[in-house]
């Protein structure tokens, strides 16, 4: 997804809330926390551990500004304890990132050979066929 568009479309303002729910590896976030400095807050979510691990890397400098959220982004406001109508914003880059499909035992690879995995998190659920 364009980054500057993205943030332009986001109306990315000091102070304001927003939500990252697919946050990766944290490209779109950095942006989002940058624009919205000082003080402005982000909730960042993954489903992929491996993703989540390393936009906890890129955003720390962040610190308390962003809070992590693993697991599925539906129902997210339930599991970050978010207020209806609290936030200004929520950014959704749906799909999957390089990271997954390059690394072929992920099995997203069309490049790689590796088995027809396909879990965005690996820690849950077995894939078909694997006993
Ligand atoms: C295209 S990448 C996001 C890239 C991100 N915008 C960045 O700047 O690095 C998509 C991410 O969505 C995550 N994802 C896919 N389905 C998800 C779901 N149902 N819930 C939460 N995260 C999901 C993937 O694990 C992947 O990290």
């Amino acid at each position: 997804m364009l980054l500057s568009e993205s943030i332009a479309g986001l109306l990315v303002r000091p102070g304001g809330r927003y939500v990252d729910a697919t946050v990766g590896l944290g490209g779109h976030a950095e942006a989002i926390l940058e624009a919205s400095a000082p003080d402005g807050r982000l909730i960042a979510v993954d489903r992929d551990p491996t993703s989540l691990a390393a936009a906890r890397e890129r955003l720390a400098r962040f610190r308390d500004r962003v809070t992590f959220v693993a697991g599925n982004y539906d129902r997210f406001e339930e599991r970050a304890d978010i207020r209806p109508g609290s936030l200004d914003g929520i950014l959704a880059d749906l799909g999957v990132s390089s990271p997954q499909l390059d690394r072929e035992e992920r099995g997203f690879s069309f490049m790689r050979s590796g088995p027809l995995d396909m879990r965005m998190d690996p820690t849950q659920g077995k894939p078909r066929g694997n006993s």
